[in-house]
Order: C-alpha cells, then structure tokens, then sequence
C-alpha cells in the first residue's frame, strides 16, 4: 500500500495544571510564541493555549489544554514518554542547559544519541521535554536511501552505564543565558516518543494509516532491552523535519498510560487540505479503524482515531490557521472564542481564572 505520507506533525497537545505557570515556562523561560489563547470547545471552563512560531506552522505547536483539578497523569502504554523540540546546532543546545539549570530547571545531557544530542528536562507539571539537535540524523549508521533496513546498535562508550556521566553533567555554556537569543529559537517538534506494547503492531499502524516510513530500529540506550524503533516522513532519501515519531516497546505489558496532568494527551499529524484529510479518513474506515467524523476546530479541521496500543491520534488540516480571527500581529493578546461561543463570552471569561495582563 503506498499513499502520500503525513508531512508530520502539526501539534501535540498537553494537559497543565495552570495555565499562568504553562504560559511563564513555554513563553518566558523557552522563548515560544503564544499564538492562540482560546479555551477547549468541549469544555469552555478550561482554556487552551496555543504556543510555536510566531506564525503558529503546522509541527511549530505545542497546546494545552488547563484541567486544575484532574489527577496527575503518567507514561505507559499507549502515551508519550517525551516530545523533543528542535534545534540547531550543540552548542546553542548548551545554552538552553546553562539557561534552564540558572532558572531552576534541573536539566540532563547532552546524551550523545547518535542521530542526534539530547538534553532532557520537566515542564511545571512534570511533563519530559527534550531539546535535541537536527544533526547528524539518521544516516550516519547506515546509508540515506535505504534508511530502518538493519537493526542498529548504539556505540558501547554512549550506553547508559558506560558513558561518562560525569563529564556530561559538566558540560554547559561558560556564561549565563538571561535571554533566548536568535540562534537559540526552538525550532518546533524534533520528535515524539511514545511507548507501545507491540512496536511492530503499531509501526504496521502508521505505515498503514498515515504513511511513515520506517527509518530506524535500535534499543534504548539507556535499557538496551527495551526496542527503540524510528518513523517518519521519508522519500528515500530525506527524513522530513518534524515528522519523526518513535516508540519504545514494552513488549505485552500492561502498565497502560493514565491520563493527566503532565501527560501528553494526543498527538496531532498534518493533512495539507480537507481532501487528503477525507482520505485518510477513508483509509482508517477501510482498517476498520473508529474515527471521529471531522471537526471543525477554527484554526483547522480534525479528525480523531486511536493506534492500537490505544494512543489518542488526530489528523489536522494546515489551514486556515490562527490569523482567521486574530491579526499576525495580535496572536494569543486576547482571549479568542468559536463562533458558536460568542454569545456565551461574558460568562466563559468570569468563569476562568485569570491570566494576568502581559501585553
Ligand atoms: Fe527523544
Ligand atoms: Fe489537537
């Protein structure tokens, strides 16, 4: 079966506990742009906060939707263990470490992780986050166009317990980094890494419903029992940015994901228009796949389906996009609602908690 792939992700959408503390992270500490503040369609009590680039791309966003009062949450099977922003370069990579550690953001690595380093750490609600490199990428193990043909093992010396974890710990940027300068900007979402219980089940999945390619199979270099298994948007010769989803395999395990705060709660796949949305669609009804009818979300069009190991899936549509009821210039400065909840507006706003004034 070949069809068009995904061009990867358009968004990932997390629950937080406070939106206030959510915004002061991603926007004041990570230098990302709140590009829609709006609140969640299915329940207008809760809001929901749109960050990326300035423009908001597609495979740009991280969102979260504000549940205060919902336990906290936890990786499993069938959720995400971390979503990796990228970057450009190692040396801005420390930066980000000496600027998180200086604000009191425990941070680890850089780990050397072949493909690319990584420098992980939690968001306020405990969420991973990883910064990772764009480079060297995938074919430095075996050749560009025939990319996830081999299994491949990691070098001994960057194996967690051979490494030494010493000199990683020392390493950072020699001055403080009070500011994101140009050359640190995140450049949207790297990669997401889920956990599954069967990773040829799900990657059979993927291949099948939204057209990834299978492009790396390799261990956990921190369990090397655990399989640790590459897609993406691939040609056969390039990986496309921000399309490479993977997944740890628990094999048969139980230990399923719970919902929560400080999980991710779905992850979000392009559909360039309304038609190859529609296709996809179609394809998952032929998988005999439980898919949502579309959804019209404002910024974009939604449909909404489960992996087998039960991961919740969404495939959105590019457009329109967030200037369809804000200027360019005005993205997330006011409290944005559907259409169908502006005659609603004044009680939605008493019944929020308030933001505070950051214009
Ligand atoms: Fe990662
Ligand atoms: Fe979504």
């Amino acid at each position: 079966m070949t069809q068009h792939a995904t061009d990867g992700f358009h968004h990932a959408t997390l629950v937080c506990s406070d939106a206030r503390r959510t915004l002061d992270f991603y926007s004041d500490l990570l230098g990302l742009s709140l590009v829609k503040k709006t609140v969640n369609h299915d329940d207008p009590s809760a809001y929901h906060l749109y960050f990326g680039d300035e423009a908001g791309a597609p495979g740009s966003l991280l969102t979260f939707f504000e549940w205060r009062h919902l336990p906290r949450g936890r990786p499993g099977v069938g959720g995400i263990h971390h979503i990796a922003l990228g970057v450009d370069s190692a040396e801005t990579q420390l930066k980000w470490k000496r600027r998180l550690i200086d604000s009191g953001v425990p941070a680890s690595g850089p780990f050397d992780r072949g493909y690319f380093k990584s420098l992980y750490f939690s968001d306020p609600d405990g969420q991973v986050v990883e910064i990772a490199t764009a480079g060297p990428g995938y074919a430095i193990d075996e050749p560009a166009d025939a990319l996830g043909s081999i299994m491949t093992i990691p070098p001994t010396a960057e194996l967690g317990g051979a490494r030494d974890e010493a000199a990683i710990a020392a390493r950072t940027h020699p001055t403080p980094v009070p500011s994101v300068t140009p050359d640190m900007a995140l450049r949207g979402i790297h990669h997401i890494t889920g956990i599954t219980d069967d990773v040829a089940r799900a990657g059979a999945f993927f291949e099948q419903a939204l057209g990834l390619s299978l492009v790396k199979r390799s261990v956990n270099q921190d369990d090397q029992k655990t399989p640790h298994w590459f897609w993406g948007s691939y040609d056969g010769q390039i990986v496309a940015p921000r399309s490479s989803l993977t997944l740890f395999e628990w094999k048969g395990s139980t230990n399923m994901a719970r919902p929560g705060v400080g999980q991710t709660h779905h992850i979000a796949f392009r559909a360039p228009d309304e038609a190859a949305q529609d296709r996809v669609r179609e394809r998952l009804l032929e998988m005999n796949v439980d898919v949502t009818t579309v959804q019209d979300r404002v910024y974009f069009k939604s449909i909404y389906f489960r992996a087998p190991d039960g991961l919740l899936c969404e495939v959105a549509t590019d457009g329109p996009g967030f200037t369809v009821d804000e200027e360019a210039t005005e993205l997330g400065r006011n409290l944005a609602l559907p259409p169908w909840l502006e005659s609603s507006r004044a009680e939605i706003e008493r019944a929020l908690p308030p933001m505070g004034d950051r214009s």
